[in-house]
C-alpha cells in the first residue's frame, strides 16, 4: 500500500528510482512521482495512472542529472489518484520534498492549524502536511534529522516517511512507524524503500528498522536513532534471493510465474524442518515445550488468502492436537472484545507481514498476555517483529497481487505447527508424525504433475469468458478452497464468484442455479467415504438444476466423474493435504480468464499487495 524509496550515492538516481518503483508497483498503482536533487535544484515530476505514465512524463519533460532523490508509488486513502494528490509532496517555498506510506490519524486538526498560520495547500492528501511540518521545523533553524524527529512527535497512525532537503544535498532522511521501511546498504551508495526488492538489484545487504525509528543517510554514512533521539539498535541482514526472483523470467504475468513456482517454493517450506533423526524441528518457535503443552485454546488471525489458510489449518491442527481453533477475520478481532488469556496461542498469518489489520489483532492479543506465533513470508517485516517466535514460509518474493505460493506455503507452514504441537504435546505418535511428514513430502512432485498438465482447465477458461457469475462447493477443507477459488477470480478477473460449503447450498444458494451458472466442486478424497459421498449428492443436486459441474477429484475416481461436465484429475493424497493440490488449477484457471478477459492480473482495480492501514 504504497511504495516508496529514496536514493543517494554516485549513481543515477532517475534510473534508480524508477527501477525501484517498477518492483514496487505491486504495492499501489494509481499514481507515482519522484523528487531528484539537480544543477538546477528539486525537480518534481507526478503523474496520476500507472507508472508509466511517469515515465513518459520524464521523457516529454527531462529533469537534469542526479544522485539524490525519493520516489513514490500510490494507493489513494486521502485525497483521489490525481496528478497533485501524487507524492512527492512540497513544503511551502519547495524546500522540502516528502513522500509518505500509511495515514496520518490526526492530519484534519494538524491541516487546520497549518492554514491557520498561512499555508496553502496543493493537494487534499494527509501526507502534504508532514511536508509542510518538516519544512516549518527547518526554516526555524533545524536540520532535516532534527525537524523530521520534531514532526514525527506530533503525528498519529501509521507512517512511513522519506524526505529531502534542498540546502541538505548530501542526506535522506527517513522515519518509520508501523508501516514497511528498509535500508539497502551499497558501497557508496545507499538506499531506503518498503520492500527489498527495489534495490535487489544494487545490493543484497539490509538493514531491518524497528518501530518508532529514524534514519539519516549519505552516500557513505547510515545512522540509525530512536524517535526520542538515543541511539537504536540495528539489525543487518543478508538478502538470501537474486534479481531473477524479483522478475517475471519470460512469463508474461507475475502470477502466471508464482503458481509455476509453488512446488519449490513448498519444497523451500518444509527443508530444514526435518532433522537426521526425521523428527520435526521448529527451531523458530522460541516457546518452550512445557508453555506449548499448558495451551488450551488456538486462535488463529489473518486476512484475505491467509484467512482461507487459517481456516484449512483449523481442520489440521483441532485433528492432530485436539486443541480447540478459532479462526478469525483480523480486522474484526480486536472489536468483538475476544477472550484471550496467557495459555491461549494466538497464530497469526500474513505473506507480507505488514498488513495493518493482522498487526492490530497481535497487539491486542500481546496486550491480553497471549502468546503469538506468526507465519509469514518476509524476511524483517513488522508482524514477525511483533510476534513471540515465527515460522517463515519461504515462498520467495509473491509479487503477484493475488496470492498463489503464498497460499500454499502458509498451509504447509499451518501443516508443519500442527504436527509440531501434536509431536510436543504427544497427541500423536512419533511415526505417525513421520509417516505425515512423508507425505508432505510427497507434495512438491504431485503439484508438478497438476502443473504439468493443466490443459482441461486452460481450455476451460477459453470456454468461458463470456459467462459472468461461478459458484465454488467444497465441504471440510474442500470449503475454504472454494472460498479461495471464489476470491481469486473475483480479484482479477472482476467476475462475480462466491465459495460455499457444498451442504450448505440448499439453505438458500440454490436459488441462484440455473443451467448458466458454472460450479466447481471439489470433491474430497474416496477415503472419507461419508463426505466423499455427501459431496456427490450436493452435485447432484445442482446438477438436477440444470448446472454445468467443474468436478475435482482425485485420479481413480470414477464415481465422481460421472458427476462432471468437466473433470479435473487431481493426485491421490490424504484429504488434509489435499488442498495443496485442488487450488492450483482454481489459480490456473482465474490466471487465464482474466487474461483472456483483457485484465491487468498483477495490478488488478482497487487493490494494493500490502494493506497496510486499517
Ligand atoms: O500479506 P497478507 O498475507 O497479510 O495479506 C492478506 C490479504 O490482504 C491477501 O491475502 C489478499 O487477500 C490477496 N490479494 C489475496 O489474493
Amino acid at each position: 500500500m504504497c511504495g516508496i524509496i529514496g536514493y543517494i550515492g554516485s549513481g543515477d538516481a532517475q534510473r534508480v528510482i524508477i527501477s525501484g518503483l517498477k518492483r514496487m508497483e505491486y504495492r499501489g498503482y494509481d499514481s507515482s512521482g519522484i523528487a531528484l536533487l539537480t544543477d538546477k535544484g528539486l525537480e518534481v515530476r507526478k503523474k496520476a495512472g500507472k507508472l508509466a505514465n511517469l515515465e513518459a512524463e520524464l521523457e516529454s519533460s527531462p529533469v537534469g542529472a542526479s544522485t539524490h532523490g525519493i520516489g513514490h508509488t500510490r494507493w489513494a486513502t486521502h485525497g483521489g489518484p490525481t496528478d497533485m494528490n501524487a507524492h512527492p509532496h512540497l513544503g511551502s517555498t519547495g524546500r522540502v520534498a516528502l513522500v509518505h506510506n500509511g495515514i496520518i490519524e490526526n492530519y484534519a486538526s494538524l491541516r487546520a492549524e497549518l492554514a491557520d498560520a498561512g499555508v496553502v495547500f496543493a493537494s487534499q492528501t494527509d501526507s502534504e502536511i508532514v511536508a509542510h511540518l518538516v519544512e516549518t521545523k527547518i526554516l526555524a533553524g533545524s536540520t532535516l534529522l532534527q525537524a523530521m524527529r520534531t514532526t514525527v512527535g506530533r503525528l498519529q497512525g501509521a507512517f512511513t516517511l522519506v524526505a529531502i532537503d534542498t540546502d541538505e544535498p548530501g542526506t535522506v532522511v527517513a522515519a518509520r512507524r508501523s508501516s514497511p521501511l528498509v535500508v539497502g546498504v551499497g558501497k557508496g551508495e545507499n538506499f531506503l524503500a518498503s520492500d527489498v526488492a527495489s534495490f535487489i538489484e544494487y545490493t543484497r545487504e539490509a538493514i531491518e528498522l524497528g518501530q518508532d525509528q529514524i534514519v539519516e543517510m549519505t552516500a557513505d554514512s547510515i545512522t540509525v536513532t530512536n524517535f526520542d533521539g538515543t541511539q537504536a539498535e540495528v539489525r543487518p541482514y543478508h538478502i538470501d534471493w537474486d534479481l531473477s526472483a524479483a522478475e517475471k523470467g519470460g512469463y508474461d504475468w507475475f502470477m502466471r510465474k508464482e503458481i509455476f513456482e509453488q512446488p519449490r517454493a513448498v519444497a523451500d517450506t518444509l527443508r530444514g524442518r526435518i532433522n537426521d533423526n526425521r523428527e520435526l524441528i521448529l527451531d523458530e518457535i522460541r516457546i518452550d515445550a512445557a508453555t506449548l503443552r499448558s495451551i488450551d485454546k488456538i486462535i488463529i488471525v489473518a486476512c484475505g488468502t491467509a484467512y482461507h489458510a487459517g481456516l484449512i489449518g483449523k481442520y489440521a491442527i483441532e485433528h492432530w492436537t485436539r486443541i480447540p481453533v478459532e479462526v478469525e477475520i483480523a480486522s474484526e478481532f480486536r472489536y468483538r472484545d475476544p477472550i484471550i488469556s496467557p495459555t491461549t496461542l494466538v497464530v497469526t498469518i500474513s505473506q507480507s507481514g505488514e498488513t495493518a489489520d493482522t498487526l492490530m489483532a497481535i497487539r491486542h492479543a500481546r496486550e491480553q498476555h497471549a502468546k503469538v506465533i506468526s507465519i509469514c513470508n518476509t524476511n524483517g517485516s513488522t508482524i514477525p517483529r511483533e510476534s513471540d517466535a515465527v515460522i517463515y514460509t519461504h515462498a520467495g518474493p509473491e509479487i503477484g497481487v493475488a496470492s498463489t505460493k503464498g497460499f500454499t506455503t502458509q498451509l504447509i507452514a499451518c501443516y508443519l505447527l500442527g504436527l509440531y504441537l501434536a509431536q510436543v504435546r504427544g497427541t500423536k505418535f512419533g511415526d505417525e508424525v513421520l509417516a505425515l511428514i512423508e507425505e508432505l513430502e510427497a507434495l512438491p512432485a504431485k503439484m508438478d504433475e497438476v502443473l504439468d498438465d493443466l490443459s482441461v482447465t486452460l481450455s476451460l477458461a477459453k470456454e468461458m469468458t463470456e459467462e459472468r457469475s461461478f459458484l465454488f462447493l467444497g465441504r471440510h477443507v474442500g470449503y475454504p478452497v472454494a472460498l479461495e477459488g471464489a476470491l481469486k477470480l473475483k480479484e482479477i478477473s472482476y467476475l462475480h464468484a462466491e465459495g460455499f460449503p457444498a451442504g450448505e447450498l440448499k439453505h438458500g444458494p440454490i436459488a441462484l442455479v440455473d443451467q448458466d451458472l458454472p460450479i466447481f466442486i471439489v470433491v474430497p478424497p474416496q477415503g472419507r467415504d461419508q463426505l466423499h459421498d455427501k459431496v456427490l449428492s450436493n452435485i447432484e443436486e445442482v446438477r438436477a438444476r440444470g448446472a454445468r459441474t467443474i468436478v475435482l477429484a482425485e485420479k481413480g475416481d470414477h464415481e465422481a466423474e460421472q458427476y462432471a461436465s468437466t473433470l479435473i484429475s487431481l493426485p491421490v493424497v490424504p484429504t488434509l493435504f489435499q488442498p495443496v493440490l485442488a487450488i492450483l488449477p482454481l489459480q490456473a484457471f482465474s490466471c487465464e480468464l482474466a487474461t483472456l478477459r483483457g485484465c491487468d492480473v498483477d495490478q488488478p482495480r482497487n487493490l494494493a499487495k500490502s494493506v497496510t492501514v486499517e
